[in-house]
């Protein structure tokens, strides 16, 4: 028996695609669409909530706030291990007015004793949570992106706080401006990863790092149907719809791969993993494996 997890999100009640502040962002697509686009992201949202609980999770939702559309992506807002939650620092205005919320969820979350404690960067790094910084539970670290979004001097602090292993993983593109649109760690010990997305260094830390059959490459179409954005939670491998093939491909390795109608958080850049944040990772080693887990039932 593992765990449950702990998953936050944040409620599309104010959710709009209002501003540009990445490639995929559709404002004017979002207008067109009028009243319905609210409906749909309503929808999806509940389906996403649905499915993470269907595998397993508890989802703590909390409000939606006006004037903060991106307030719907709470994997920016921190990253968050062994009970203690790193306020995330944006990079951009639209998305620093998210601070101030993210911080009292994360208090809320201290005090229904969720977490231990909420813990700040210093004023000159911006780093957007756990969209840059993602955990590696099979390899027991951290892949820390710099790019468009996160500062390289935020690797020192990430380790600094929690004594862990950071490995830099610097982005190759402003189309895929957070790790996570361009790398998932699995359950099993796969990394599901988009190499035109990430630079040379990047990808010779993840070779160094990865056996080769632990790599599962995207395809372009894998990647703009925002399928790295995923969710893994035991077997089960939560994201937007993703093609015939990249289903199939983590079906024969023992995966579920469950597919929720996201595309009005499309709009905005944002997948599945972007709508959710971790708030139960620690760094210990499993004391019994994971018997769910599929490649460890073949390692
Ligand atoms: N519109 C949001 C932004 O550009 C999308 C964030 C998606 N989150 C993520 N973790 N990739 O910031």
């Amino acid at each position: 028996m593992t765990a449950t997890p702990h998953i936050l999100m944040a409620r599309p009640t104010h959710y709009e695609v209002a501003y540009e502040i990445n490639p995929w962002m559709k404002p004017a697509a979002w207008r067109d669409g009028g009243r319905a686009n609210s409906l749909a992201a309503q929808r999806a949202w509940t389906a996403l909530r649905g499915a993470l609980e269907t595998s397993g999770a508890k989802v703590h939702a909390m409000a939606g706030v006006a004037g903060v559309p991106d307030l719907v992506f709470p994997a920016n807002a921190a990253v968050v291990l062994n009970r203690t939650a790193l306020l995330a620092r944006f990079r951009h205005p639209q998305r620093q007015a998210e601070a101030p919320h993210n911080l009292a969820a994360l208090e809320g979350l201290r005090a229904a004793g969720v977490l231990d404690r909420v813990i700040s960067f210093n004023d000159d790094i911006h780093q957007e949570g756990a969209g840059d910084c993602i955990w590696d539970a099979t390899r027991r670290l951290f892949w820390v992106a710099s790019g468009p979004r996160s500062s390289p001097s935020s690797l020192a602090r990430i380790a600094e706080v929690f004594g862990e292993e950071v490995v830099h993983m610097p982005l190759a593109t402003d189309r895929y401006y957070h790790l996570d649109t361009c790398f998932c760690p699995l359950s099993g010990g796969e990394v599901l990863y988009y190499p035109p997305a990430l630079s040379e260094d990047a990808l010779a830390a993840l070779h160094a790092r990865t056996r080769p059959d632990q790599r599962v490459i995207a395809t372009d179409e894998d990647a703009e149907a925002f399928c790295v954005n995923a969710v893994s939670i035991g077997p089960d491998v939560i994201m937007a719809r993703p093609p015939a093939r990249l289903a199939a491909r983590l079906s024969e390795r023992g995966y579920r791969v469950i597919s929720v109608n996201l595309d009005p958080f499309l709009l905005s850049g944002g997948g599945a993993f972007c709508m959710t944040l971790r708030l139960d990772l620690t760094s210990e080693a499993a004391l019994t494996p994971d018997l769910a887990t599929p490649a460890l039932l073949t390692a």
